[in-house]
């Protein structure tokens, strides 16, 4: 019995999603998985000596690893050689979103662990825009193959680690919109009164318990924001203003049990697919090379 932790940062919850489906496929191939679910109040130490391997999992922030899932890495200590997998996701697959491993890579070396495999999963973007649900099903079928991959190249010692290049590093060290953007932004955060009902569901929810309700009964913020989105996000009457992110806002949860039953009845992304979405088709291209070279047809 292999024993396996996966370790995970989550905002809006897709990293949740990916990671409980995770924990399923390795459970199929007899791992003994455990969970653990980063709170960034708590930057506790965890004994990681009982486990052989440990996946790690995030989501992209501004082409790099959100700054609480790295705090935590940096506070663990790994046993020496420790079998890492970094399994992280985002909206779209440019390189530079991938360059995002590189500084948890260089941490995990650093606190003594070794990670020779990265996979990239697909899920839809919880700021910027919302995906149409055509694509987010297509989306979750590419991910479905890319579990096979993982759980094969795992059991089987395989390694599949990228090799960066300059450029998408650069991109990647310069666009940490995250480390300052949620001290800034938070001070513009604010919540439309008209349209909120006082459910209490953002108080209850934030990461950081940096939303209150003050003297005058009204939702307000501190200044302690990790720009998770989790409050704007679910907000069911999208009450919350982003401030100078307000006109990327997304809002309302993908219902992904609903999405999976589509069907499609043609591929949204072709090899004509031009503008945005270009970088999927290199992105499924591999998924699909990959697949059938394990698996067959
Ligand atoms: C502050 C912030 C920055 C983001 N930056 C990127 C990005 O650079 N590239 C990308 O593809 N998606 C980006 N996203 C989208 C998320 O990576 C994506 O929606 C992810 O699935 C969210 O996972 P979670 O629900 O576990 O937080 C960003 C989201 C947030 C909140
Ligand atoms: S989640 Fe929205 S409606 Fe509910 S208390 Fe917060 S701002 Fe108001
Ligand atoms: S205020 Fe909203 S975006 Fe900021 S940390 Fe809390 S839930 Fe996340």
């Amino acid at each position: 019995m292999t024993n396996c932790l996966l370790l995970y940062y989550t905002g809006t919850f897709n990293t949740r999603y990916v990671t409980n489906i995770l924990k399923s496929r390795l459970e199929k191939v007899d791992f003994n998985v455990e969970t653990y679910e980063i709170d960034p109040l708590n930057t506790e130490r965890l004994d990681l000596s009982k486990y052989d391997i440990i996946g790690l999992g995030y989501p992209i922030y501004g082409y790099n690893a959100p700054w609480p899932f790295l705090k935590f890495i940096l506070k663990q200590k790994f046993p020496k050689g420790m079998k890492v997998f970094i399994y992280k996701n985002s909206g779209e697959t440019e390189i530079a979103n991938d360059a995002s491993s590189i500084s948890v890579v260089h941490k995990l070396r650093f606190n003594g662990a070794v990670c020779k495999n990265e996979y990239h999963f697909l899920m839809p973007y919880n700021i910027h825009f919302r995906f149409d649900e055509n694509l987010v099903k297509e989306m979750l079928d590419m991910d479905e193959k890319l579990y096979d991959i993982l759980v094969y190249e795992i059991t089987h010692d395989i390694p599949n680690i990228k090799k960066y290049k300059l450029f998408p590093r650069f991109v990647a060290f310069w666009v940490k919109i995250q480390f300052i953007g949620g001290d800034i932004n938070s001070f513009l955060y604010k919540v439309h009164h008209d349209k909120c009902t006082h459910c209490g569901l953002c108080i209850k929810r934030c990461p950081t318990k940096n939303i209150y309700e003050n003297k005058k009964g009204q939702v307000a913020f501190h200044h302690n924001c990790l720009m998770c989105m989790r409050c704007s996000f679910f907000c069911p009457t999208a009450a919350i203003d982003i401030g100078f992110l307000q006109g990327w806002k997304v809002n309302g949860r993908y219902d992904f049990a609903k999405i999976r039953q589509l069907k499609l009845d043609k591929p949204y992304i072709t090899k004509d697919t031009k503008g945005f979405f270009k970088c999927y088709i290199k992105t499924y291209d591999y998924i699909n090379t990959r697949h059938k070279e394990i698996f067959g047809e």
